[in-house]
Formats: C-alpha cells, structure tokens, sequence
C-alpha cells in the first residue's frame, strides 16, 4: 500500500493549457495535455493528500478524489486558485503545497473581439498582444496564511536550460523548480504532450537530474519528496 504520508495535507495544482481567445472561434494555446499535472494530482492523492485542480481544457477525466475547476484563460486561472488558497485559508486550514505545473499563455490579445474577424482587403489583421498575469509568482508572494509553506514550479526550456530555469526560480520565489526539456530534439521527445519527462530538479541544494521516466513515475517521485518535507523533524 502506498504510504499515506500527505494525510491531511491540501495542494493546490495547475494543469494543462490555457486558452486566449482572439474571437469567439479563434485562440492562442499550447500542447500541453495535461499529463504531466494529472499525473501529479493521482500521486498526491494516493498519498492521502486533498487536492484541489486548476486545470485548462484537456481531454482527461478528473483524477478520483480530487476536487477540479475547469478554466480557460489565465485570467480565470488565476482567480480560481485566489479564490481556492483563500477559502481554505478561511477554513482555518490554509493549503500547504500549490504545484504549476500549466502552461500558461504568457500573452493574450489586448482587445478580444465579440465577433468573428473577417478578411478585409490585402492586409491580415494585426493582433496586439499584453501580458498575463504570472500565478506561480502570484502565489508564491501572497502574504501568509494564503501563501503555502511549500510553492512548486515547473521550468519549460528549449535552451540555456538550467540558467534560464535558475533565474526563473529566484524571479518567481517558488521554492522546488523541475526543468524540463521541451525541444523536440529532446531526448524521448518534447515533454508537451509526451508520456515521458526528463526532469532536472533544483530545490535548496545542488540541481539533481533525474532520469527520464514516466510522467506517473515524476508524479510519485515528487509526492514522495513532499512527504518526506511535510514530515522532516
Ligand atoms: O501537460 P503535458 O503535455 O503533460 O506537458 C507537461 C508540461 C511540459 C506542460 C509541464 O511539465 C511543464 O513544464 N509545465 C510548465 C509549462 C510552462 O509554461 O513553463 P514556463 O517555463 O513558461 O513557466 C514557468 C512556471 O511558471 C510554470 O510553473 C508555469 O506554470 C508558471 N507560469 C507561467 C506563466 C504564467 N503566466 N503563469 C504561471 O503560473
């Protein structure tokens, strides 16, 4: 049986894409699947954990036992989770863990367009683009009790990985990052969409690469490490 070491324990947990719309048939998104998150969730689970997920449109089911919300935007995203760290704050059981592991659309279209945009003439249209609020960065800079002891990101690098991924550690103040790959030249492929991940994990001590695995085996080694957190002296 697997130990029940996140007993008690609640997280919060992003997954997959978000999706930006331009109008209402067109958006910007991304491939994730969703995978990698979910398979997060069910091992947070198996551990005993209550899990609350975030998740953008995908096509699987919700892990049993977690608690979803399904949200398009960034925006909606955000809310959700501000809204879910700040019930649970309320409750007098505050979370003690959030994992981003979506893939956020790091911009949407400033002007969304309440109809289809149409060919006009020679020129296509020109789409002006604003930034999206970070959530990971968002939640890892909440005051407590609302900011979770234990804040987790993931790192999407094509290259200069593990500088990139250490400098988005520090901007984004979370406190465990796993790299992953996602160039196609990736060895086993890019990690969007794929069974598999190649993690370089960078928590308090010196980076530790993991070799690549199943996205469930990622998901236990992580909640693994987390009960072994929880549970430290
Ligand atoms: O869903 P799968 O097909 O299984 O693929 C899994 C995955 C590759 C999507 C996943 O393992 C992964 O790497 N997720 C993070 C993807 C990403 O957007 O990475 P990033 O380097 O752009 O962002 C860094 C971190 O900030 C991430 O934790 C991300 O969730 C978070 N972020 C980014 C932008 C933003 N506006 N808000 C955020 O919270």
């Amino acid at each position: 049986a697997t130990e029940q070491d996140l007993k008690g324990r609640r997280v919060l947990v992003t997954a997959g894409p978000t999706v930006e719309a331009i109008d209402p048939v067109r958006f910007i998104s991304n491939h994730s699947s969703g995978k990698q998150g979910y398979a997060i969730v069910q091992a947070l689970v198996a551990r005993g954990a209550e899990v609350v997920l975030v998740s953008g449109p995908v096509a699987l089911p919700c892990p049993a036992g977690a608690t979803r919300m399904m949200v398009q935007s960034a925006q909606e995203m955000l809310t959700a989770c501000q809204q879910a760290l700040a019930a649970a704050a309320r409750e007098g059981r505050p979370m003690d863990a959030a994992i981003c592991t979506a893939a956020v659309s790091d911009w949407r279209v400033k002007s969304q367009s309440g109809r289809k945009i149409k060919k006009q003439g020679q020129q296509p249209p020109a789409l002006e683009l604003v930034e999206n609020p970070d959530i990971l960065a968002t939640i890892a800079h909440l005051p407590s009790p609302e900011r979770p002891p234990l804040v987790v990101g993931f790192a999407a690098e094509t290259h200069d990985h593990l500088a990139a991924a250490q400098a988005k550690k520090a901007r984004k103040g979370c406190d465990w990052l796993l790299l992953n790959d996602v160039s196609p030249q990736a060895p086993g492929g890019s990690a969007f969409g794929a069974d598999t991940n190649k993690i370089v994990f960078l928590g308090p001590s010196a980076p530790q690469p993991w070799p690549s695995m199943g996205k469930d085996s990622v998901g236990q080694r992580l909640a693994a490490m987390m009960g072994a957190f929880f549970n430290a002296g």
